[in-house]
């Protein structure tokens, strides 16, 4: 059995379901589960603001989000893991995805933490309220080392997510013909 296997085995076990939905970690505010094709539309709404994707080629429209859903669902049948819904306990409402991705950073394999929050919820803090959770998951429960975030220099809000998520610049790149900058963190860059 590869590592990959035990890994998609154990997070299978650790999931929780609820109303069919595969719950995967719960933190004050929100509850981050496996997202399905029923997402679409929340998705969509998150996705497709010009502003929020400024940094993408593109926003995304129906099906690009369709596409993306597919992909992440791949990811948790493949992997045990990808972006993950973001859903407000408060009003049980899909806000945004957060999660963990495996990325090809200069030939060499990486688990980015990715995060994207519907827009008029920005500056409450949720993204780094996601951002660590994962961070916790990916070191505690998937026992990786070391996690980074790709973003580009003038996405100052990712950036600092990343700052409050425990992770500091280590290196500039080009990553999709983009200029990016890697924030890492290793676990043992973390107090116990
Ligand atoms: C990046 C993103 C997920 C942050 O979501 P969020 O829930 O607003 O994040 P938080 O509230 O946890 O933290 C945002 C931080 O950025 C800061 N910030 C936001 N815009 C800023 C700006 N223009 N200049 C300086 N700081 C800024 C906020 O003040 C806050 O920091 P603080 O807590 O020290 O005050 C959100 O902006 C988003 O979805 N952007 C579009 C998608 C995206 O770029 N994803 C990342 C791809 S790498």
């Amino acid at each position: 059995m590869t590592v990959a296997d035990s890994l998609t085995i154990f997070t299978a076990i650790c999931k929780k379901m609820q109303n069919n939905q595969c719950i995967v970690l719960e933190t004050q505010r929100l509850i981050l589960r496996e997202m399905t094709l029923d997402d679409l539309d929340n998705l969509l709404a998150v996705l497709c603001d010009p502003e929020a994707m400024q940094f993408y080629p593109k926003p995304f429209d129906r099906q690009m989000v369709q596409a993306w859903i597919k992909r992440n669902m791949q990811r948790y049948t493949q992997h045990g893991f990808g972006l993950w819904a973001l859903v407000l306990k408060q009003n049980s409402k899909l806000i945004g995805d957060c999660g963990l991705v495996l990325q090809d950073v200069d030939g060499v394999e990486e688990v980015e933490i990715g995060y994207h929050v519907r827009r008029d919820l920005w500056g409450q803090g949720l993204a780094t309220e996601a951002a660590q959770a994962c961070r916790d998951y990916g070191f505690n429960q998937l026992g990786f080392n070391k996690l980074i975030s790709l973003i580009h220099p003038d996405n100052i809000a990712s950036c600092r997510v990343a700052q409050k998520n425990g992770m500091r610049l280590s290196k500039k790149t080009e990553w999709r013909n983009k200029p990016t900058c890697i924030y890492t963190v290793e676990r043992s860059n973390l107090p116990i």
